[in-house]
């Protein structure tokens, strides 16, 4: 009865909190919907002032602006400070599907796209991680970052496919009748880079409540997605990591980041302010369909309208003798980043090994490997990455690791962990070999965070992971699942069902969960996309699926390479390269259209289909 009453209690806090915030944001939106009239979508043919006629393009403008007759110069708004207007170039600078970066006064940079004739401006750099996008992948109407996969609508700067969080600034765009391409941007804009999508409003009469199930970035995109397609109702994030969602990703560069704030995508106060409630520290233990609700290890339970459930994966832990000693990590969450660091220590006297010849395992080797005294990399392939690359890859990685001082064992595993006063010493492998071992790092893969919906009804694979349609609905209804635990059709591979693992991907799936909740219906049409950095060379994928055949270009002793991977049918169903940047978001592009390519078409140019793209 306590714990229903402070239930109440908290919904009531929370119900005044919204109507109070609501009140401010609803003002908010009087003064942005009275500015955002001015503000043109899409391309327009308008009067200019005066009597002149120019084209205009573009969305986040402001209204006016004095025409400039020179090339590169700049006049501000006379009103405000705040926007800076240029003439970047001539119409006929750029042809059709061709970008250039201009210098907007000494204000900043924009990125000038033509297409269908049409001019665009967005900013220059990934919202991710900071890609030149004039490096990317042009589509059809989107621009694809060259690094890992993002996407920006031309003609909004909204993020449409993943990983990142922000949307890119959007420029307004008008050709005079002299055939200037004049710029318009807000000052901070270019100096940010970044744009926010509005959260939208929330109202206290909405009893709609939506729970998402786990706090990474699949659950966090699905929160930030519901509100800013305009769900108006309360937004409770289960989390069961003492931390708002964060950047998983730099777990396995052990070092690179320490300060979990800057890890964090989206501060406290953006929370807040979007209302979107993150309930840290606290876990789901049950589901109850029937009566749609969820209950938390605090003991409270919670009711949902719709439930979305992105719990992710946890890391397995081969069941061996002595792998409960001290000073043996997996590779997951930010502590386990921390705790590996801090044993690591500064002295360069610790022998690691690390289990495991996949990414998290050669991800934190690389990233060890100055901070330690020895690194040794035990797996039961005979090459890093053999699985996914082939054999003649993984030699090459083999010696850009070795180059480097590390050591591996292929073809055996651990069978046991050696200590002193219960703390690991060496490790045994089957080959006979024992291995003199201060710290043992785990890579052997993950399984699924699905127990606690074991009993509840939802359909869920013999793996564990939750088998959903393509709108990533379970077979429950107002239950849907996304992330790493989702078993969904993929559109790029015939859409047939698989469980995927990349963080993009779990992004698209928080999204299109959120728009599916909201009754807009949408159904999955990404294109999975992988990365690692190892030892400053950059690996990408994109597609899916096992390949019957492969075919490289380029220099694989050099790490310079493309890997095409055909089905039984010769069907290029995923491509990888290193070094060789953009092809694969360009391929990535390709089947984002629906477009096929088989071996056949690659034999007078193997890059030929990259004009079909835009
Ligand atoms: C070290 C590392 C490096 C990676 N590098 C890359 C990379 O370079 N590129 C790439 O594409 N992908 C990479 N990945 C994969 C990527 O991080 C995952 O695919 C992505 O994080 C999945 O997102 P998710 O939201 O589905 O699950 P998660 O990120 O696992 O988040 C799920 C959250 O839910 C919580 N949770 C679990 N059970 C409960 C419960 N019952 N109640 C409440 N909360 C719960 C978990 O603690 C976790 O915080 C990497 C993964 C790791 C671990
Ligand atoms: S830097 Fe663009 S997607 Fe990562």
């Amino acid at each position: 009865m306590e714990q229903l009453l402070s239930a109440v209690k908290l919904s009531k806090n929370i119900k005044i909190k919204l109507t109070m915030v609501s009140f401010i944001r609803s003002q908010t939106r009087v003064i942005v919907s009275k500015v955002s009239k001015y503000f043109v979508q899409g391309a327009v043919v308008k009067k200019n002032m005066g009597s002149s006629y120019s084209r205009s393009y573009s969305p986040n403008s402001g209204q006016g602006g004095s025409c400039n007759e020179n090339r590169g110069t700049i006049s501000r708004m006379e009103s405000t400070n705040n926007y800076v207007e240029s003439v970047v170039c001539q119409e006929n600078d750029l042809k059709d599907n061709e970008m250039k970066v201009f210098d907007i006064g000494e204000d900043g940079k924009v990125l000038v796209v033509k297409q269908k004739g049409e001019f665009s401006a967005i900013g220059t750099k990934c919202t991710h991680y900071g890609a030149p996008l004039i490096n990317g992948a042009l589509g059809d109407g989107r621009l694809r970052c060259p690094w890992h996969g993002a996407c920006f609508n031309l003609k909004t700067g909204d993020i449409e496919d993943f990983p990142g969080f922000d949307s890119l600034p959007c420029y307004q765009v008008t050709v005079t009748d002299k055939g200037e391409v004049k710029v318009r941007a807000k000052i901070s804009d270019l100096k940010t880079n970044k744009r926010i999508k509005d959260m939208g409003v929330v109202s206290p009469c909405e009893g709609s409540v939506v729970v998402i199930v786990g706090g990474g970035p699949s659950g966090a995109t699905c929160a930030e997605s519901l509100r800013s397609e305009g769900f108006k109702g309360r937004i409770t994030v289960i989390a069961k990591e003492p931390h708002l969602p964060y950047d998983r990703i730099k777990v396995s560069k052990i070092g690179t980041v320490t300060d979990i704030e800057k890890l964090q995508a989206r501060s406290q106060k953006y929370y807040d302010d979007a209302n979107i409630e993150i309930m840290k520290g606290v876990e789901a233990t049950k589901i109850e369909p029937n009566d749609k609700l969820v209950h938390l290890n605090n003991g409270n339970k919670l009711r949902y309208s719709a439930l979305y459930l992105a719990t992710g994966s946890k890391p397995r832990v081969p069941d061996i003798p002595g792998i409960d000693l001290k000073n043996i990590f997996t590779v997951r969450n930010y502590e386990d980043s921390i705790n590996i660091l801090t044993t690591l220590g500064s002295n360069q006297d610790k022998d690691v090994v690390v289990l495991g010849l996949r990414f998290i395992g050669l991800e934190s080797a690389a990233s060890c490997n100055e901070k330690a005294k020895s690194i040794t990399v035990v797996g039961k392939q005979k090459a890093p990455l053999e699985q996914i690359f082939g054999p003649e890859i993984g030699r090459s990685l083999q010696k850009l690791f070795e180059d480097k001082g590390v050591k591996f064992q292929f073809e055996t595993t651990i069978t046991k962990c050696n200590g002193e006063d219960g703390v690991i010493k060496s490790v045994e492998l089957t080959n006979g070999t024992v291995l003199p071992a201060d710290m043992l790092i785990l890579g052997v893969g993950t399984t699924f965070n699905t127990e606690f919906v074991k009993d509840s009804g939802l359909k869920l694979e013999a793996n564990g992971a939750v088998s959903v349609n393509d709108k990533l609905e379970t077979n429950i209804q107002n239950i849907y699942a996304g992330g790493d635990i989702a078993h969904a059709p993929v559109a790029a591979y015939d859409n047939k069902q698989m469980t995927i693992g990349h963080v993009g991907l779990s992004q698209y799936h928080g999204r299109v969960a959120a728009l599916n909740i909201l009754k807009k219906e949408t159904s999955l049409q990404t294109v999975p996309f992988f990365w690692t950095m190892l030892f400053g060379k950059s690996i990408r994928y994109a597609g899916c699926g096992r390949a019957a055949s492969t075919l490289i270009d380029g220099n694989v002793d050099d790490l310079k390479f493309v890997i095409f991977f055909f089905d039984e049918t010769d069907k290029v169903i995923a491509m990888a390269s290193c070094m060789r940047d953009p092809i694969v978001a360009q391929f990535a592009e390709f089947l984002h259209q629906g477009k096929s390519l088989y071996k056949k078409d690659l034999k007078d140019d193997r890059f030929a289909w990259t004009k079909s793209i835009n």
